[in-house]
């Protein structure tokens, strides 16, 4: 398919480095279409990890275009530091375009941030503290900077004295922000370093949809961190969703050919706000402990819990999921038991399928309805080599009844599964090639 997206279906951390760097294979293009270092993809391309920010996955692939593009909001500096420390680790394998549109976080994002989530108390979001939201919201209030301006010495003094004059009339002092002069000159440099990689990148995309060219639409964050259908205030401030995919590509709609929701065995959730099926005590350590869930870019521990259907049966609406790629079924290997959220229970008695409540404060107090499902073998190196050897059919039969339940009540059959952090522990089922869930009703418990 020549355009695809690749988005989180759940809150983030699904693994979609991992996916994308296996899609990546067969992309020209890899554009990554919103937020900014408060992503951490982390893909393991050959033996050592390698963990992305700012750059799309398509960077470490030669012949692919990596794109990071216009909706993001990038941090110049760190941008810097990761192409480096890519150079440096012989990972920086393909071409590096980076918009002129994407907008600049500067330092003063980051102190606005940590007292933004101070001011919010007990209410606090739980960011990532890079800057993300206030550097959204100077977009948005038609103060920012953008890459474009940093080519313009004399526009960098003049965008910087309005920020910092709006600043002082939004919080009273400047004091905590860099002096501007500083700020000024540390903006040209950087800009002068990023200046190979700068450029419009809309026109280069809609000509390579226009040769058929396969382009890959790379998600960060997830559809429930979504500004606006997300678990709100607890999101991020950009738009992660396939809509999203367009306005911050600058693709027209027509051109998105197919969605792929990533979606985690089970569900993480870092930073604070509604989780639903989060599995509280030794069962969500349990979990934690065994997935490695921390942070890849705070480093914070994960909240763990079960698959939930209700919220990724939402996503796929909002984001018109073609198929699903499920991650880290390895980890859920030897459990006895799986459990599964079918549905919720309001407070109210009302039941929800398949639409969250709006508000995060209802959403809270939903009641699970569990489905539960008995587990798959471990992932024992025999079993991993039939995997290499036999593709889909040697996956252990419980799991292949997991990822038919899962595809048919998502409405998005799975076709990607992936079993471990390298890029040859995935495999494809074809489209019809697991069993239909209809034959699973001997299984099923409430
Ligand atoms: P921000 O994007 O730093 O403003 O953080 C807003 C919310 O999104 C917080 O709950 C963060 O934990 C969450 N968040 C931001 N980036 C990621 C990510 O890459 N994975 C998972 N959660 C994220």
């Amino acid at each position: 398919m020549p355009v695809t997206a690749v988005i989180g279906a759940q809150f983030g951390d699904e693994g979609k480095g991992k996916i994308l760097d296996y899609l990546t294979a067969n992309a020209d293009f890899v554009v990554r279409y919103q937020g900014g270092p408060n992503a951490g993809h982390t893909v393991v391309p050959h033996e050592k990890p390698v963990v992305m920010h700012q750059l799309p996955t398509g960077i470490l692939r030669e012949g692919c275009t990596a794109i990071s593009g216009p909706g993001m909001v990038l941090s110049p500096g760190d941008l810097l530091n990761e192409i480096q420390q890519l150079k440096s680790q012989g990972e920086f394998r393909g071409r590096l375009l980076i918009s002129e549109r994407a907008h600049v976080i500067l330092p003063l994002h980051r102190v606005q941030d940590a007292w933004e989530e101070e001011v919010r108390g007990a209410m606090r979001t739980g960011t990532t503290g890079r800057g993300i939201g206030p550097a959204y919201m100077d977009r948005v209030g038609r103060f920012g900077l953008r890459m474009a301006d940093l080519q313009r010495p004399e526009l960098i003094h003049q965008k910087l004295e309005l920020l910092y004059t709006a600043k002082k009339h939004m919080t009273g002092t400047t004091q905590e922000l860099p002096p501007k002069e500083e700020l000024a000159a540390q903006l040209v440099e950087e800009g002068k370093a990023l200046a190979p990689y700068l450029c419009s990148t809309e026109p280069i995309l809609w000509e390579a949809a226009r040769e058929g060219q396969h382009i890959l639409l790379e998600g960060a964050q997830s559809a429930l961190l979504d500004i606006d259908y997300g678990t709100y205030p607890f999101v991020t401030s950009s738009h992660p969703t396939a809509a999203g995919a367009l306005v911050g590509s600058g693709l027209p709609p027509q051109e998105l050919d197919s969605v792929i929701g990533i979606v985690k065995a089970y569900s993480t959730r870092v930073g604070s706000g509604p989780f639903p099926t989060e599995a509280l005590g030794p069962e969500g350590e349990r979990l934690r402990e065994r997935g490695a869930e921390r942070g890849a870019t705070t480093g914070r521990p994960r909240r763990c819990g079960w698959f939930d259907l209700v919220l990724t049966r939402y996503a796929a609406r909002l984001n018109g999921f073609t198929s699903l790629a499920m991650t880290k079924v390895d980890i859920l290997g030897g459990e006895p038991e799986v459990p599964i959220c079918i549905g919720y229970e309001l407070p109210n008695g009302e039941q929800a399928e398949d639409y969250p409540p709006v508000l995060a404060e209802d959403l809270e107090r939903v009641t699970p309805r569990w489905r539960t499902f008995p587990g798959w073998a471990e992932f024992t190196p025999t079993l991993m080599r039939r995997l290499h050897e036999e593709g889909w059919r040697a996956l252990p039969r419980e799991l292949k009844r997991y990822l038919s339940f899962v595809g048919e009540e998502v409405g998005a059959p799975v076709t990607l599964v992936s079993y471990g952090p390298r890029r040859e522990d995935t495999v494809e089922i074809p489209v019809g090639g697991l069993e239909p869930a209809s034959a699973l009703e001997e299984w099923r418990s409430t």
